[in-house]
């Protein structure tokens, strides 16, 4: 006889389309049902796991919570106060889905509340100084922190960083990653490209130099944490960063460009092509020429924030490394800040560790 399942409290914080829209279907239904993107989709597509909280400063969201997610989540009380939330319900995981600079306060009074699990939105925070508060609170506790970097949890990403990793290729030497359209923001999705970009080299940054788009130029070395609502306030912006293990990326995110997300991993023998329309090797023919070939990527509903939430009850069962830890987030940022306070600078040379300005 199998023991039973244990059922995890969940509860998230801030409820915009990000925590709340519902789920896209398969794209072929023998996979399951649906692909999670949003937190609650996530917390639905999980056995065991009963959403118990939902809290936002606007109480009409709650109530837009209820009509969408009630028949699924029907007993999950709704604040407006996460403070009061934490008080007053028992809370296993939790969903960090504020605004950027939000994410801190949220994370470090829900550990000191005792929950057992966080997932953060990406960026980790607005500065290096909360960021660390955010890690050190959690790692003190012991309570495993996952920021929501999602294309870690992308089967194409997944399946192009095992190729990489295989040696078929050759090693890794140069990278070229390219986020267009008009949500091209550094701090709004532009860090899900740095922190994929950091995933496949490996590596931590050690110097780079920067320029922001047009009408950026006068940004400053901060960032004030608006998170793309408004996109004027979020600039987009080109860097090269060189990494102290030697790899090189060459990093375009600029808004007034194709709308496009990907990553170009160039190595020794080969070259690997993955993102939102693409993901394909490329290697010479033993009698030359090159051939490409679409990446076996694996056929899964777990993916994206659904797996993210898998991961995390993994990680509170049977502890282990976050495939998108905390430092892996601040590593994130601390390139995004860079790229500010180069370009602020006039394009000047950046060296790591950069520290808030
Ligand atoms: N992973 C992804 O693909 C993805 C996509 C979109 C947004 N995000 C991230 O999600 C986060 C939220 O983004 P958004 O655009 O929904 O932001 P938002 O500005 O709409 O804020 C989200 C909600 O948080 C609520 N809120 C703010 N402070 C609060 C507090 N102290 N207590 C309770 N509720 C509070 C707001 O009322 C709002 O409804 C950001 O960090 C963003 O970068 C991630």
């Amino acid at each position: 006889m199998t023991e039973a399942m244990s059922t995890y409290r969940a509860a998230i914080v801030g409820l915009a389309e990000i925590s709340t829209e519902v789920p896209t279907a398969a794209p072929e239904p023998v996979l399951g049902t649906v692909v999670a993107h949003s937190h609650v989709a996530a917390y639905a597509s999980v056995p065991g796991v009963e959403l118990v909280a939902v809290c936002d400063l606007v109480p009409a969201l709650l109530d837009g919570f209820r009509e969408r997610w009630g028949d699924i989540f029907p007993n999950a009380t709704g604040y407006t106060d996460y403070r009061r939330m934490l008080a007053e319900q028992r809370i296993d995981l939790l969903s960090v889905v504020t605004p950027d600079n939000r994410h801190a306060e949220i994370v470090i009074d829900g550990v000191a509340a005792g929950v057992q699990g966080i997932l953060c939105e990406k960026p980790i925070a607005t500065t290096l100084a909360d960021a660390d508060r955010m890690i050190a609170a959690c790692k003190t506790a012991r309570v495993p922190l996952l920021i929501n970097h999602t294309r870690r949890w992308y089967p194409a990403f997944g399946e192009a960083r095992r190729l990489l990793r295989s040696g078929e290729l050759g090693g890794l030497r140069r990278v070229v990653a390219t986020l267009g359209g008009e949500r091209a923001m550094l701090f709004r999705n532009g860090t899900h490209l740095i922190d994929a970009v950091c995933w496949f080299v490996e590596g931590d940054p050690a110097w780079l130099i920067a320029e922001l788009d047009d009408g950026h130029r006068d940004h400053g070395p901060r960032y004030a944490g608006d998170g793309g609502r408004d996109p004027a306030s979020d600039p987009g912006g080109s860097a090269y960063i060189h990494f102290e293990n030697g790899m090189r990326a060459f990093v375009n995110a600029s808004k007034g460009t194709l709308k496009t997300f990907e990553i170009e991993l160039i190595c020794e023998g080969g070259r690997l092509r993955v993102g939102a329309d693409v993901a394909e090797w490329t290697k010479p023919f033993p009698d030359g020429g090159l051939g490409t070939s679409q990446l076996n990527v694996p056929q899964t509903t777990w993916s994206d924030t659904g797996a993210a939430i898998r991961e995390l009850i993994g990680l509170v069962e049977r502890g282990g490394t976050p495939s998108s830890s905390g430092e892996d987030g601040r590593r994130a940022l601390s390139i995004l800040l860079g790229i500010l306070q180069s370009s602020a600078a006039g394009s000047a040379r950046v060296d790591f560790p950069v520290v808030d300005q």
